[in-house]
């Protein structure tokens, strides 16, 4: 998906629903509850469009879903794998409206560092070759998660964070990571970061 469609992703977005419009922009709160930027999101989008189709989708950090739901409507994804702990006040909305729409997914409800989260992962037996982290925002919970995913990547995935600038803890894991990693997209609001692992 070219670059010139961003403006027509935008729109996509925008008709999908945020989950906030004074936190994340948009043009009214519900639909999908997606929870970024449109302008940003929309550069995803389109760079993973150009870059798919993928095997098995990680999204460690889901709340509402809006995001998963919007990304497989856009991009071939055959396998979708979410962790969340499901405490986040929206989180209903991805059992009741949300979840139903994202083909061949598994979740896991729990706490992304928990054993038992790595043992889910090492039972299903995927190589991910599209990874997103966008859960505990600590330096030490970000990093957790980036940890956690090694094990269950294939060479050459992409691995996306949000808030690479809003918060502190994702800043500095990211600046950690992008001179050790190859940089495929870095935005200018909240802040989405895309490596393509080595
Ligand atoms: C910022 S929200 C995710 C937003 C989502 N990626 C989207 O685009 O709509 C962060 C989510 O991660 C969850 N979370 C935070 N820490 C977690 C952890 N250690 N394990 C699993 N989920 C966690 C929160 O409950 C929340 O649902």
């Amino acid at each position: 998906m070219p670059d010139r469609l961003v403006p027509k992703i935008i729109d996509s977005i925008n008709i999908a629903g945020s989950d906030n419009v004074a936190s994340f922009g948009g043009l009214y709160e519900g639909g999908y509850h997606i929870q970024h930027s449109p302008q940003e999101f929309a550069q995803l989008v389109c760079l993973l469009a150009a870059l798919g189709p993928f095997s098995a989708y990680l999204e460690i950090g889901t709340a509402a879903g809006g995001t998963i739901r919007f990304l497989n409507d856009h991009i071939q994804i055959d396998r979708n794998v979410v962790i969340d702990d499901g405490t986040h006040p929206k989180a209903h909305f991805w059992a009741s409206q949300n979840r139903h729409c994202v083909p061949n997914v598994v979740d896991f409800i729990g706490d992304s560092h928990s054993p038992e989260a790595a043992h889910f992962l090492s039972e299903l037996g995927l190589e991910f070759d599209l990874v997103s982290i966008d859960a505990d925002h600590s330096y030490s919970g970000a990093a957790a998660d980036w940890n956690l995913i090694q094990d269950y990547t294939r060479p050459g995935a992409i691995v996306w964070f949000h808030d690479i600038l809003a918060c502190d803890g994702v800043a500095a894991l990211w600046n950690e990571l992008k001179v050790q990693q190859t940089v495929l997209l870095e935005t200018d609001q909240f802040g989405i970061g895309v490596l393509k692992l080595q």
